[in-house]
């Protein structure tokens, strides 16, 4: 089976979230199971010099305001379609926001682009023939759509990595970005009064997927489907949750090359140790946390601030690594200067993600939602106990520590209710208590260890639904 992935960001080529992990990860995941993906990415400037020079298989003159070529490419290890358009991607700042920190004016023609170009490759504009589209959020949203509107018989599978990100464009943008005005209506594209490239695509697409069971239930609730409930629940016989996987060569505490190796538990005392230098922590008895995340509010970090005293009085320690809201960030700034126990380091740094999960005792992940989360994934790989809220991923992939979880020794972690300062701090007081007991603690390192993390159940899902979509 041949699927064309399309998708604004892949690691390890440019990323800003877990998308670029899950992106970068799944054709090396599927190719074990005889499907070939080849991803179609906007040709920033990375991107760009990523791929260096290659072969041009595709010209356009005008693509939405100036001239465009799809580039194939090999990079990374990646089968590559890069979309070059100097006048839609090739600029400084960020991939999605300028310097500023606001949305590129263009973003809507930017990422029509590129679903205009994935259509065309279904269409035949390359030699590689596609057996089905797959897009990735509301950037790949119009995939779907351009592809029925174009008669190809490719179908089209969508998944939806955080439903927060509708994709809105104003209706008077239609004709430019190559619409048609009569699909303007709530059976259609139209939201809330607007246009939206992820209702185009949830509408359009074959089939729906997210990335873990629970936030497939979860999405057809008002709570958490942010407008869209009502359109997923009547789709939810398209719908299949699938758990993220990670990348477990990149994240192998046993060959890891960033950090002080470890390959049981009891080795890990020396990353702890370097960990604390590292962030000026002083020794202590008391756990040390770590938070490596994207500052929004979505991660319920700023519940955690307030739930700060408490932990710290009880001998708790905290690391956190993470950029974005600016109020956020001068929070936590804040947080550190006032308090001993806590370490902030504000910006994006892999290497050092990978000596905090190394030498963190517990992964904090306090998130209102949370489709997925990979961060829990590393921490239960790297003997970094999560302490999670139970919502999306995190309560797929974590066990509780209760007293019937820790007799049979199954506990790899710590889940608490989403979205209040009481639940967090219960957690954290639980989190300590575990933690002065070696024994517990360590049994339940051990269990978070063997806890299969990899993509290889994953990935056999996805190959189904596409041999679904597809019977050869
Ligand atoms: P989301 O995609 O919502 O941001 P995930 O947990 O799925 O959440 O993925 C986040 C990814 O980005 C993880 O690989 C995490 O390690 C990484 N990450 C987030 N913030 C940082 C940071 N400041 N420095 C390094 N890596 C980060
Ligand atoms: C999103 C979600 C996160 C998920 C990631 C990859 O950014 O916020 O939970 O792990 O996508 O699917």
């Amino acid at each position: 089976t041949r699927v064309l992935s399309v998708a604004s960001e892949c690691a390890p080529l440019i990323k800003t979230g877990g998308l670029a992990d899950v992106a970068g990860a799944l054709p090396r995941a599927l190719a074990a199971r005889d499907v070939e993906m080849r991803t179609l990415l906007p040709g920033y400037p990375a991107v760009m010099k990523a791929v260096g020079s290659a072969r041009v298989v595709h010209a356009w003159d005008d693509l939405y305001g100036g001239p465009a070529r799809l580039i194939e490419a090999e990079a990374a290890g990646l089968r590559l379609y890069v979309l070059e358009a100097a006048h839609l991607y090739d600029r400084s700042g960020g991939i999605y926001l300028d310097a500023d920190g606001v949305d590129w004016t263009d973003n809507a023609e930017r990422f029509a682009a590129l679903c205009r170009a994935g259509a065309e490759i279904c269409c035949g504009a390359t030699d590689w023939q596609p057996d089905i589209a797959h897009g990735h959020d509301w950037q790949a949203g119009l995939l779907p759509y351009f592809l029925k509107k174009s008669g190809t018989g490719v179908p089209s599978v969508m998944t939806i990595h955080n439903i927060a990100f509708a994709g809105m464009v104003e209706p008077s943008q239609i004709d430019r970005l190559g619409l048609d005005p009569a699909d303007f209506h709530v059976e259609g594209y139209e939201f809330w009064g607007r246009v939206s490239f992820l209702k185009a695509g949830l509408v359009w697409c074959d089939r729906i997927t997210t990335v873990s069971p629970r936030y497939a239930r979860e999405l057809t609730t008002p709570a958490f489907g942010m407008g869209f409930e009502g359109l997923i629940s009547a789709r939810s016989g398209d719908l299949t949750g699938i758990l993220n996987g990670i990348d477990t060569q990149t994240w192998n505490p046993a060959t890891d090359p960033a950090i002080t190796r470890f390959r049981s538990f009891r080795g890990k005392t020396a990353a702890v140790r370097a960990l604390r230098d590292e962030m000026g922590l002083p020794a202590s008895n008391g756990p040390l946390a770590v938070v490596i995340s994207r500052l929004s509010a979505q991660k319920g970090l700023d519940l955690l601030i307030e739930a700060l005293p408490d932990y710290l009085a009880a001998g708790g320690q905290l690391a956190l690594l993470g950029s974005g809201d600016r109020a956020l960030e001068s929070a936590w700034r804040e947080a550190a200067e006032r308090h001993d126990g806590v370490a902030v380091r504000i910006g994006y740094d892999e290497d050092l993600s990978h000596r905090m999960m190394a030498g963190g005792e517990a992964v904090l992940v306090p998130s209102r939602f949370e489709p997925c989360g990979l961060t829990q994934l590393y921490g239960l790989r790297y003997g970094a106990i999560p302490v999670v809220a139970r919502v999306g991923g995190l309560a797929d992939t974590v066990i509780d520590a209760n007293d019937a979880a820790l007799r049979a020794g199954v506990a790899t972690g710590i889940v608490h209710g989403p979205d209040s300062v009481e639940a967090l701090s219960l957690a954290l007081t639980r989190m300590v208590e575990l933690h002065a007991t070696p024994e517990t603690w360590s049994r339940m390192a051990r269990t978070a260890m063997r806890h299969p993390v990899g993509w290889d159940v994953s990935a056999g899902q996805y190959a189904d639904l596409y041999r679904d979509l597809v019977p050869s």
